[in-house]
């Protein structure tokens, strides 16, 4: 593999001091994993400018039951169900390992409550070698019954409890399945938040071909590739148009020219989703290309 061409030059992000502006979106690279098949050459030309983990709850979760993966036109659904060891077996088993990558860790996390993130916050804060927390809040909340991301008086409740928590860097994973997705990323930086990323998936749905009943086990699952690009950036310029803290930018970005696009609309970082399980060396090669593009620009 070919990984680690020069990238862009350094960027501030919130306060970390990336290598250039190529991340990973949350569950789209297993570090670990490709630890084992790539072994230390992937430390030495790690394709991203700092590591994202897949979501972590408090307890394990199985995730869903399958199938979990339908491809659509120019994109992926996936009803992965965000299967995870749980805060225990993070901290015992990933964290020792993904401190090893020799970029800043960001640990994202969920839950169904203000005590559950509370206490997945305050803890893996907690750790030095947690560099930031991305908290994912396409997920309902128990006790009001909403989605916590799809209202702006649930994610600034959300965001004010947890604040106080940690000092870490706090990044919210907005979900594109809201209304007004600009006042959701407007409340979480009124209530503290350190920066916001978007877009998660969207909600989509597959029915078998010959039953016509749901394909995937969960039912509906979240589309993502090339199929959302162009509604990642549509969000992406709705919201840096009402906010001032960092944006990551994420959405069917496949090449240079993609990247370039969210950073224009108004975005700090960009993250590669679902083209890293098509090529996991993408996020060198889009890095590698958006700073070709950018050295031309100067020219
Ligand atoms: C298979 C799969 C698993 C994902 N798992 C997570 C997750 O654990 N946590 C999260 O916040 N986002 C998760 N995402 C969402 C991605 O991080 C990203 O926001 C989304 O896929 C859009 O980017 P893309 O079009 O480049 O894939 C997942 C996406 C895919 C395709």
């Amino acid at each position: 593999m070919s990984l680690g061409s020069p990238g862009p030059a350094a960027v501030d992000f919130c306060g970390l001091s990336l290598a250039g502006p190529i991340i990973n979106g949350s569950g789209t690279f297993d570090a670990i994993a490709a630890l084992r098949v790539f072994g230390d050459g992937l430390l030495e030309a790690f394709p991203f400018d700092a590591y994202v983990s897949k979501t972590i709850t408090l307890a394990p979760r199985q995730g869903n039951r399958p199938p979990r993966l339908w491809e659509a036109g120019a994109g992926l659904i996936n009803s992965i169900g965000l299967p995870n060891k749980g805060l225990e077996g993070y901290l015992r088993d990933d964290l020792p390992i993904l401190t090893r990558l020799p970029v800043p860790l960001i640990t994202n996390v969920m839950g169904h409550s203000h005590a559950e993130i509370g206490e997945l916050v305050s803890t893996v804060g907690s750790y030095d070698q947690v560099a930031a927390i991305e908290i994912n809040v396409s997920c309902p909340n128990v006790d009001s019954g909403l989605v916590m991301g799809a209202d702006p008086a649930e994610t600034a409740a959300l965001v004010s409890h947890v604040r106080g928590l940690t000092n870490k860097p706090l990044i919210i994973k907005l979900t594109p399945n809201a209304t007004d997705v600009a006042a959701v990323a407007l409340a979480a930086q009124e209530a503290g938040a350190d920066a916001v990323s978007l877009i998660n998936t969207l909600r989509a749905m597959a029915l078998h071909p010959k039953t016509s009943e749901p394909w995937l086990g969960g039912k509906t699952g979240g589309l993502s590739g090339p199929a959302v690009r162009s509604i990642a950036l549509a969000q992406v310029y709705e919201v840096a148009q009402r906010i001032s803290i960092p944006i990551v930018g994420i959405g069917g970005v496949q090449s240079g020219d993609d990247a370039l696009n969210l950073l224009k609309a108004g975005a700090t970082v960009v993250a590669v989703g679902t083209e890293s399980f098509r090529d996991p060396t993408a996020g060198s090669r889009i890095g590698a290309e958006l700073a070709a593009i950018s050295r031309k620009e100067r020219e």
